[in-house]
């Protein structure tokens, strides 16, 4: 599995030659060329997760999956859509996914009510995947911990909207997971960090903190 980081909460993971998106807000990587896209994942529709996902969709062919409303919302705008509740495995040509709870609001960039937020496991290539989309420290993330024991997680650190890394950290404690992937941090002003206290404090409670470099 490679996990190419995209800026923001963006994600492109490959496995086995196949390759999916998570929340493709690409304003940290303009130059970002979608290609072989199987599936697009959007943990809720504000604007910065929904992002390109239409327009890729529509060039790709490729799915969008979310929560019913929002996929619904992707559905007018004329893309093919998996609409999924939380908390069911969803199959796919890769792997598996599964969309869980996350504490957050969810609206369409114009407005229309996007469903619950979310956000996503999933098992690939032998490894279980967390994606925490846009979320506060919640309790959910013990049952997550227990339920899909994750090995990688990515988890929102700047604050403001999101946990920041006093809560990551907790996170990543009940969530059990070895490696802890920092997103949604240093896009804007307002959700500016350190990265080294991330660093620091991820390997204090014994985890391997896995800074990516937005990748071009
Ligand atoms: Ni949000
Ligand atoms: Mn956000």
């Amino acid at each position: 599995m490679d996990i190419k980081y995209l800026g923001h909460s963006a994600f492109e993971v490959e496995v086995s030659g196949k390759k999916f998106l998570i929340d493709p807000f690409l304003v940290a990587c303009p130059a970002y060329k979608a290609e072989g896209i199987s599936d697009i994942f959007v943990t809720h529709a504000h604007g910065d997760h929904l992002g390109s996902a239409v327009e890729i969709s529509k060039a790709a062919n490729a799915p969008i999956t979310a929560i019913y409303e929002l996929a619904n919302y992707c559905a007018k705008k004329g893309v093919l859509t998996n609409d999924i509740g939380l908390g069911s495995w969803r199959e796919y040509s890769w792997g598996r996914a599964v969309a869980v709870p996350a504490f957050h609001s969810s609206s369409t960039p114009d407005g229309i009510y996007g469903g619950c937020p979310c956000g996503f496991v999933f098992d690939v290539d032998g490894k279980t995947l967390y994606h925490a989309g846009d979320t506060a420290l919640n309790s959910e993330m013990k049952v997550i911990g227990e339920v899909y024991q994750p090995d990688i997680a990515m988890l929102p650190i700047g604050g403001k909207y999101t946990m920041d890394i006093e809560h990551a950290v907790k996170a990543a404690e009940w969530l059990g997971a070895s490696e802890i992937i920092p997103m949604h941090y240093n896009t804007f002003e307002a959700i500016s960090v350190n990265i080294a206290d991330f660093e620091r404090q991820i390997r204090e409670i014994g985890k391997i903190p896995r800074v990516l470099k937005i990748n071009m």
